[in-house]
């Protein structure tokens, strides 16, 4: 079996507009791509051979919270040992580069997409064609370390260029035809979703009927949603968006920085609001119809607190 010299992978940021937490438990839900913000993988075979390792690993993005892989990541160790098991690649020194702009613990899904471009690069560099289902075995594997029970949503969505509908770790293409634009506002306090998953998990242990109510409410949003999506009706989705931000929020899943966000965000004319991903801080995503409020609402939170945003328009994908 040949191997090449270098192996490329590459990955990118998410945004979950539907049903996140509820989706650890089976409900469904919506996320799109985020294709400005992503990850590539160089992969290089190193000495000594021997033992799978990493080497060395290089964030271009400087800075605390960019980024989510480094040398001591108990995930990606894990990755690389069920990435030649499962395809008899010759263990040896392996060198990653890893070329980030994602910011980590904001609800972009750094952690998959970081995993994602590496399975990616090392299938290219020991030239192991993998398919989709053993990739989503191996993000997982990662992701079981990042988050303890990840539902599998961040694993497709870093890898997909079109929207889609996630449930019970099948996904479907979503075609949505809303013209508007996505702003995706970071309230710069970072959490990990695995601590966001376990304060739900407690709560939902400590009352039982709660978490039917969660798990019905969200579904239904998320449900809804789809026909909106489809249809193009911009206002319905918001509404949908603000109402999903307030069930997340009834559960303890905000925090005021993030409220603050949504609040500036629905008062400059956003359609619709929320926290987006694991949440207790993270991004916040609003979404705007007319092109020309953009600019007021990017002001607005700013002012309110965001320390970054982008733009993503939620129209155009292609697969
Ligand atoms: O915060 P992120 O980007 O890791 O998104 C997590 C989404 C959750 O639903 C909270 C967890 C999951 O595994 O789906």
């Amino acid at each position: 079996m040949t191997t090449r010299e270098v192996g490329i992978g590459r990955a990118h940021a998410k945004s979950i507009l539907f049903g996140e937490h509820a989706v650890v438990y089976g409900a469904p839900a919506i996320a799109i791509p985020i294709p400005q913000l992503s990850v590539m993988v160089q992969a290089r075979h190193s000495e000594p051979h021997g033992d799978v390792q990493v080497t060395d690993v290089v964030q271009a993005t400087a800075g605390s919270g960019w980024g989510r892989v480094d040398q001591t990541d108990p995930g990606l160790h894990m990755l690389l040992g069920a990435f030649c098991l499962a395809t008899a690649a010759e263990a040896r020194g392996v060198h990653l580069r890893v070329d980030c702009t994602i910011p980590a613990g904001c609800g972009l899904g750094s952690s998959a997409a970081c995993a994602r471009a590496v399975v990616l690069a090392l299938s290219d560099l020991f030239d192991r064609p993998i398919d989709t289902r053993l990739a989503f075995d191996l993000v997982q594997t990662a992701e079981r370390v990042a988050h303890g029970s990840p539902s599998g949503v961040d694993t497709v969505a870093t890898g997909s260029p079109v929207p889609i509908w996630f449930q019970s770790g099948t996904a479907k293409e979503l075609t949505i035809d809303v013209d508007a634009t996505l702003v995706v506002a970071d309230s710069g306090v970072s959490c990990a979703t695995k601590v966001a998953v376990r304060q739900l998990r407690e709560r939902f242990d400590a009352d039982p009927a709660s978490k039917t109510r969660f798990l019905e409410d969200s579904s239904r949003l998320t449900t809804a949603a789809v026909e909106d999506l489809t249809r193009g009706r911009v206002g319905n989705v918001g509404q949908l968006m603000t109402d999903n931000h307030d069930l997340l929020r009834q559960f303890g899943l905000s925090a005021a920085e993030v409220d603050r966000l949504v609040c500036a965000a629905l008062t400059t004319g956003a359609a619709g609001a929320k926290l987006s991903g694991g949440g207790l801080g993270g991004c916040v995503i609003a979404l705007v119809e007319e092109t020309d409020r953009v600019e007021a609402v990017v002001s607005a939170l700013h002012a309110a607190g965001a320390v970054a945003t982008w733009r993503v328009r939620t129209a155009g994908y292609s697969s």
